[in-house]
């Protein structure tokens, strides 16, 4: 198809199509994604889940916050538009791996309900299922892993989700995983067992 205004010729509709790469895989592609404060686990249990799957014979790709951060979005920081920015090319990523038939993982902040609406659109409803890592503030800051909650208090860190910047929980989320007296291990399991009948082929 070419788009006049900017002399591209796109070829969707002429490569493999998704179902056939689903075919060779024997399951079905989904993008799992969790959104959360940073601290509430996502990480973690995208790794636990990750194993799980693995497992049990489904190929998969974890798309991390940090990790993306570090590589692709290495010019992106936390304003507003940076993470909308972040969360458009993830998003555009993860369907290219959804068209290989492949499981993402994906663990990004994600903290307003506009961003997850756009990462949902350009997924597609279908196949965007939404996971809220639910994780309270006061324990993310206690856990504190990486050290961030005490410089975003100090005023070290601007703009810190949580703390001076929103973090929008989701109403309808697919699944809401309350991680404060679980390990990863049991919240993966959780989370493997309610989308189980979303990767199994027919
Ligand atoms: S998002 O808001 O754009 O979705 P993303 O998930 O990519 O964020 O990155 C979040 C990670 O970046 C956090 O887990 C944390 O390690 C780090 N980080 C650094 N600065 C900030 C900040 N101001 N707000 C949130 N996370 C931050």
């Amino acid at each position: 198809m070419k788009d006049e205004g900017r002399n591209i010729f796109t070829v969707f509709d002429e490569i493999l199509d998704r179902k056939v790469k689903e075919n060779l895989l024997n399951q079905k592609g989904i993008v799992v994604w969790m959104t959360g404060l940073s601290g509430s686990g996502k990480t973690s249990i995208a790794i636990a889940l990750e194993r799980l799957l693995n497992q049990k014979g489904f190929l998969t790709q974890i798309l991390d916050g940090d990790n993306l951060r570090s590589g692709i979005n290495n010019n992106l920081g936390f304003s507003a538009s940076d993470r909308a920015e972040n969360i458009r090319r993830i998003a555009e990523i993860s369907k290219l791996f959804l068209n290989c038939g492949i499981i993402t993982i994906n663990c990004f902040v994600s903290p307003t309900k506009e961003i997850r609406a756009q990462a949902k659109q350009i997924i597609g409803a279908n196949d965007f299922i939404e996971v809220f890592i639910n994780t309270p503030l006061e324990v993310c800051e206690q856990r504190d892993v990486k050290g961030l909650y005490e410089k975003a208090r100090k005023g070290e860190i601007k703009d810190f989700t949580g703390i001076d910047a929103p973090f929008e929980a989701p109403e309808n989320s697919f699944i809401d995983i309350k991680t404060a007296n679980k390990n990863p291990e049991d919240s993966a399991k959780e989370l493997y067992t309610n989308i189980l009948s979303k990767i199994i082929k027919a």
